[in-house]
C-alpha cells in the first residue's frame, strides 16, 4: 500500500517551515508520519505548519536548531527523540545558496556551505544510525547542478557534490538497517526575490519545457522513504535539465 511504511513512523525534516522543505513535511504527514518541523528562523512559519499537519492528524513538533553550528546539528536529533520517541525518518532540505566563482570564493564561503549544505546531514544522519532503531530511511536534497559543475555558485555547487558523495558513503556504511538516497531538484521554486515569471522564462530551455511544483519533490522523497529495496540511488526531478545537451 502506497505510504504504509510512513505510517506511525517519526520524521524529522530540517528546513520544514516553508518552501520545499514544508511541502515534503505536508507529503509525509499525508502518508501517515508524525513529523518534527526544523527550522532556523522562521518560527511563526513552523508553528503555521505544524498546526496544517496537525489538521491531517498528524502530531507535529516546531523545532530550532542553526545548522551552522556543528554543535547545534549533533543535538538535533536527541532533541527531537526527546520530544517525539526515536527518529526512524529524516528528510536533510535545510540549505544555504548563494553566487560565488572559483576566482572570488572565500574560504568563509566554502566553509558556510560545507558546514551547513554537507557537514550537518553527515551528522543528523550519524544521530539517527546511533539511536536504537531497528530501521531507518534517510533522503537528502541534492541539486540537478551537481549533474556539472556551476560555476557561478561555486562554494554551494562543492558542498552538494559533498553532500553526493556522502549520500553515497552512508547507504554502503549503514546498510542493512537504513536506506540513505537522494533527491536533485532542478527549476522549481524561484529564488528569493523572483517570481513565477522567472521560472517561466527559463522553463523553456528544459526537455520538457516546464518548471516543476514542490509536490512533484515531495512525491519523489516520499517515494524513496517508502521504497524499502533501494539504497545510494538519485532521483532527478528536473524537467530532464540533467540529460540536456548544453
Ligand atoms: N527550490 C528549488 O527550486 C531547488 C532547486 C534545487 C535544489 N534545491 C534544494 O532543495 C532543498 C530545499 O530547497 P528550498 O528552496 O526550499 O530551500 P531554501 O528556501 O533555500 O532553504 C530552506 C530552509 O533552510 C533553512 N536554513 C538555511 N540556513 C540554515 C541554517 N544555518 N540552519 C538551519 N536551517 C537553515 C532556512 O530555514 P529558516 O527559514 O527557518 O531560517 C530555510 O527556510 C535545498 O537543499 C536546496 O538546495 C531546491
Amino acid at each position: 500500500m502506497v505510504g504504509a511504511w510512513l505510517e506511525g513512523r517519526t520524521a524529522l525534516v530540517t528546513g520544514a517551515a516553508v518552501r520545499l522543505g514544508r511541502a515534503i513535511a505536508l507529503a509525509l504527514a499525508e502518508r501517515g508520519a508524525n513529523v518534527i518541523v526544523h527550522y532556523r528562523s522562521s518560527r511563526e512559519e513552523a508553528e503555521a505548519a505544524c498546526a496544517e499537519l496537525a489538521a491531517l492528524g498528524a502530531r507535529a513538533w516546531p523545532l530550532q536548531a542553526d545548522l551552522a553550528s556543528p554543535d547545534q546539528a549533533a543535538d538535533l536529533i536527541p532533541r527531537a527523540a526527546e520530544l517525539a520517541g526515536p527518529v526512524q525518518v529524516l528528510v536533510n532540505s535545510a540549505s544555504i545558496f548563494g553566487p560565488s566563482t572559483l576566482a572570488d570564493m572565500t574560504l568563509d564561503q566554502v566553509s558556510a556551505n560545507l558546514t551547513v549544505n554537507a557537514w550537518a546531514p553527515l551528522a543528523l544522519m550519524r544521530a539517527l544510525a546511533a539511536q536504537e532503531i531497528d530501521e531507518g530511511r534517510i533522503v537528502n536534497l541534492l541539486d540537478t547542478r551537481v549533474q556539472g559543475l556551476d560555476l557561478d555558485h561555486a562554494a554551494y555547487i562543492l558542498s552538494k557534490h559533498a553532500l553526493l558523495q556522502l549520500t553515497r558513503m552512508a547507504a554502503a556504511e549503514l546498510a542493512p538497517r537504513i536506506t540513505v538516497n537522494a533527491v536533485a531538484p532542478g527549476l522549481i521554486l524561484p529564488p528569493p526575490g523572483e517570481d513565477e515569471g522567472y521560472l517561466d522564462a527559463l522553463a523553456g530551455s528544459l526537455p520538457l519545457q516546464r518548471h516543476g511544483s514542490a509536490e512533484d519533490v515531495a512525491d519523489a522523497v516520499a517515494y524513496l522513504l517508502q521504497a524499502g529495496f533501494v539504497t545510494g540511488q538519485v532521483i532527478f526531478v528536473d524537467g530532464g535539465r540533467h540529460v540536456r545537451e548544453e
